[in-house]
């Protein structure tokens, strides 16, 4: 019997679309689902001409494949790819290679891998970006770990991969769990970008008054020019869509609470774990967390009164600065996600090569823009970066900007619209490229009340004062 080239594990819609997208690429791949279902019609939706197999009998599945196996799982996160990885484990040959191409912790890649390692099996950690409709026409995907598992997968990742100037959206991301970390990081930046550009919203139309249309139209030219990206283009499209059950606009029956799978509290959690400030990140997190308190915030908008917005006298010079000042924010966010890679490279050894990383997110991912282009240039003049905001011409282009930034925050500010991801991200900056912080004064308290010592910047040392005779 005919073996088939790869197995995938999980017929949702990513399972699938990723199953067919492997197929439409003239690999053979049979599908595997406990819902008897989802695996006998899968056949139904391939594309004619391509060899397509489901079964929801596990042994069979196994069977199926082609030594040594390379099985895709598309499962949800946790406790269901433990499940199937013991569920598995029986059935496999020493050197078969099972991929993870779930959104999973780093951590539980890590165990994992011991795990599959003490049997001679080789366990693999992938990150896959693009929604549903990427995995069928293009994702970026992220890999990591096993070397020499993943050059028996790296053509067929090429081939399904999204493609950029004829490059393939797909590289190998470094050691161990990197290819799991990296994408946890692209979803923290896709936080912060979703954060900013919902502040941008709220800006454009309690401070311009923008309707839909209007709306539609800014962020169709936004998205035409520097700007040019995945969530600019869909938030263009959300502006025009309409409600099939009010007939008004649908966005503005959607419900103010945020959801989150974890994915950005995560990035959060690592940023403070190794020592990398990433606040725009965190906020967003943050203001997901916060949004959910809708009666809450009701009962506290009475309280305090309705803000009075001060409408802008200048439409055209106001749209365009919230423009720049998204444009720049959003930057600020890019920095801090790489910014952690780098460290996060370095804390676990994972070898991150932050080159490839920016040149595949260039296109298939959620967070692909044309701004990527600018930070694998930079990159590939100077490899070692540690902060994305240190490159010449980011300096060009954020200095060109600035001014728009700090009016479209103060305005905010003054005018009582939230936020909390322009004001971080601003912060941020004006922190970051302050030479002398005032910091100097919590050392000093900190010796002050615990006698925690400080350093000098006129000599080498550790100090210590008695403060006072009165100490505490
Ligand atoms: C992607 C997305 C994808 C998923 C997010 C949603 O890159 O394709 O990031 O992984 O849509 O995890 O995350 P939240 O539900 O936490 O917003």
């Amino acid at each position: 019997m005919e073996k088939y080239n790869y197995g995938v594990v999980g017929l949702g819609v990513m399972g699938k679309n990723i199953l067919y997208n492997i197929a439409d690429n003239g690999f053979s791949v049979a599908g595997f689902d406990l819902d008897a279902e989802k695996a006998n019609t899968l056949a139904d939706g391939a594309t004619p001409g391509t060899s397509v197999m489901g079964t929801a009998v596990l042994e069979a599945f196994v069977q199926s494949l082609e030594l040594p196996r390379k099985i895709i799982l598309m499962v949800p996160a946790g406790k269901p790819v433990d499940i199937v990885l013991t569920n598995l484990k029986p059935f496999l040959h020493q050197g078969d290679i099972v991929i993870d191409a779930g959104n999973s912790f780093f951590l539980d890649t890590e165990r994992r891998i011991a795990d599959y390692a003490t049997l001679g099996l080789h366990f693999m950690g992938m990150g896959v970006s693009g929604g549903e409709k990427g995995a069928r026409t293009g994702p970026s995907i992220m890999p990591g770990g096993d070397l020499e598992a993943f050059n028996k997968v790296k053509p067929m990742l090429e081939a399904i991969s999204a493609k950029v100037n004829g490059e393939a959206c797909t590289a190998y991301m470094g050691r161990s769990s990197a290819g799991n970390y990296v994408k946890m990081v692209h979803n923290g930046i896709e936080y912060a970008i979703m954060q900013l550009i919902s502040e941008a919203y709220d800006l454009l139309r309690k401070g311009a008054k923008l309707n839909n249309d209007e709306l539609y139209e800014v962020f169709r030219k936004w998205n035409e020019g520097e700007m040019n990206s995945f969530l600019i283009e869909i938030t263009r499209d959300i502006f025009r869509e309409k409600d099939t059950l009010s007939k008004a606009y649908l966005v503005d029956s959607i419900l103010d609470k945020a959801g989150a799978k974890g994915t950005g509290k995560w990035t959060s959690e690592q940023g403070m774990e190794i020592g990398t400030s990433i606040p725009t990140i965190d906020i967003a997190v943050t203001s997901r967390i916060l949004s959910a308190y809708k009666e809450e915030r009701m009962v506290a908008s009475e309280l305090y009164g309705e803000k009075s917005v001060e409408a802008v006298t200048d439409k055209e010079l106001f749209i365009e600065e919230v423009g720049e000042a998204l444009y720049v924010s959003t930057l600020i966010s890019y920095a801090q996600g790489l910014a952690l890679l780098v460290n996060a490279s370095e804390e676990y050894k994972f070898e991150i090569p932050l080159k490839d990383v920016v040149k595949i997110w260039r296109g298939g991912c959620i967070i692909r823009s044309v701004v990527l282009e600018t930070f694998y240039q930079a990159y590939s003049k100077r490899p070692e970066l540690t902060n994305i905001l240190l490159d010449e011409t980011i300096v060009d282009i954020v200095k060109s900007k600035l001014g728009s930034i700090r009016k479209t925050a103060a305005y905010a500010a003054s005018n009582g619209i939230p936020s909390l991801g322009l004001q971080t991200a601003l912060g941020y900056f004006d922190a970051y490229t302050t030479a002398s912080l005032p910091v100097n004064l919590i050392q000093a308290q900190r010796d002050y009340f615990g006698a925690h010592t400080y350093q000098r910047i006129d000599r080498e040392g550790i100090f210590h004062t008695s403060w006072d005779s009165c100490n505490l």
